[in-house]
């Protein structure tokens, strides 16, 4: 049975923090310079339906690393953007290769090119999922704070595919997650009555950070959203998170972005720079937390 990770319930809680730990070796042994090329002649097909600069460089770089070969296909050079059937190209892209990497817009064009795929598949996001992204938050926390277990995280903004990612988090990793977003915003229904012993709504982001050990929050507008952008701004008055905001919660509170960030939107204007920000580390460890999950979906490809 071929293992996909589409969403963080597609690994057990041992698994994911067996993951986040060896990220952490991982970009040690980078750091220290160390060769560690586990998939020489492997390859990785990254299908991109959207932009990305973080994903796509991480996924590269990190496949390169490995000694292995990433390959970037968008869908404007592809069949699959032409119309051919999200199953044949599955069938086909994975006959030829040992991951697949995508990007796409409906979580269910996903779920259907890996019921076809005969190797793993990751989540690259999707309009209902990041969870890649998740990996490396939690490894950031724990880098610079410890086990996220018991602690609360705050989530600020749209009730959208990172917060949906951050409500499995909050189950995967035992933690406590209050979302405060505005009407018309609110995050998915079902998640949020599946995890309410571990999730609650607090309308106001001044009552909802007092506990938090991490604060967290997104754009306003997701990708394939352009077109509300200005609605959106006017919806979302009173939800940026600023200095003052986290002022109000925990003295040791992380901020976190899984950026790209518009700085004087869901963020004030100098928020990236102020202390408590570890969005560089963040972005970072995307590498070396999609590292550690590639190396463990294609734990039996390694080659000695
Ligand atoms: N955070 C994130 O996924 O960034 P990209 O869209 O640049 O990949
Ligand atoms: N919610 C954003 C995340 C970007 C990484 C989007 O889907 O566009």
């Amino acid at each position: 049975m071929t293992r996909h990770f589409l969403n963080l319930l597609d690994a057990t809680k041992d698994e994911l923090a067996l993951i986040i730990r060896r990220a952490s070796q991982l970009r040690q042994m980078q750091k220290a310079g160390e060769l560690y090329q586990p998939f020489v002649g492997r390859t990785m097909a990254m299908i991109f339906e959207k932009h990305s600069t973080r994903t796509r460089v991480s996924f590269e770089a990190g496949m390169s690393q490995f000694g292995g070969h990433a390959l970037f296909l968008s869908p404007s050079a592809i069949q699959l953007g032409r119309g051919e059937p999200i199953e044949d190209s599955a069938r086909v892209i994975s006959s030829m290769v040992d991951i697949v990497v995508m990007r796409t817009f409906g979580h269910d064009r996903i779920c259907n090119f890996a019921k076809y795929s005969s190797v793993p598949v990751i989540n690259a996001l999707t309009d209902e999922y990041h969870p890649c992204q998740l990996l490396s938050d939690i490894q950031t926390f724990n880098e610079h704070r410890g086990s996220i277990a018991g602690k609360t995280v705050t989530w600020v903004g749209d009730g959208n595919n990172m917060c949906s990612s951050y409500m499995l988090a909050a189950e995967q990793f035992d933690f406590y997650l209050n979302i405060a977003s505005p009407d018309g915003y609110k995050p998915n229904a079902d998640l949020l009555n599946r995890y309410k012993h571990r999730v609650q709504l607090i309308d106001k982001p001044a009552e909802a950070v007092k506990e938090a050990h991490l604060v967290v929050t997104d754009v306003w507008a997701s990708m394939g959203q352009e077109q509300e952008q200005q609605k959106r701004l006017r919806d979302f008055a009173g939800y940026q998170v600023d200095e003052n905001l986290l002022d109000l919660a925990q003295p040791d509170v992380l901020f976190m972005h899984c950026l790209p960030a518009h700085r004087g939107e869901e963020i004030s204007q100098n928020l990236l720079d102020d202390p408590r920000s570890v969005v560089w580390d963040e972005a970072e460890n995307r590498l070396h937390a999609q590292k550690a999950l590639v190396e463990f979906l294609l734990q039996d490809k390694i080659r000695a």
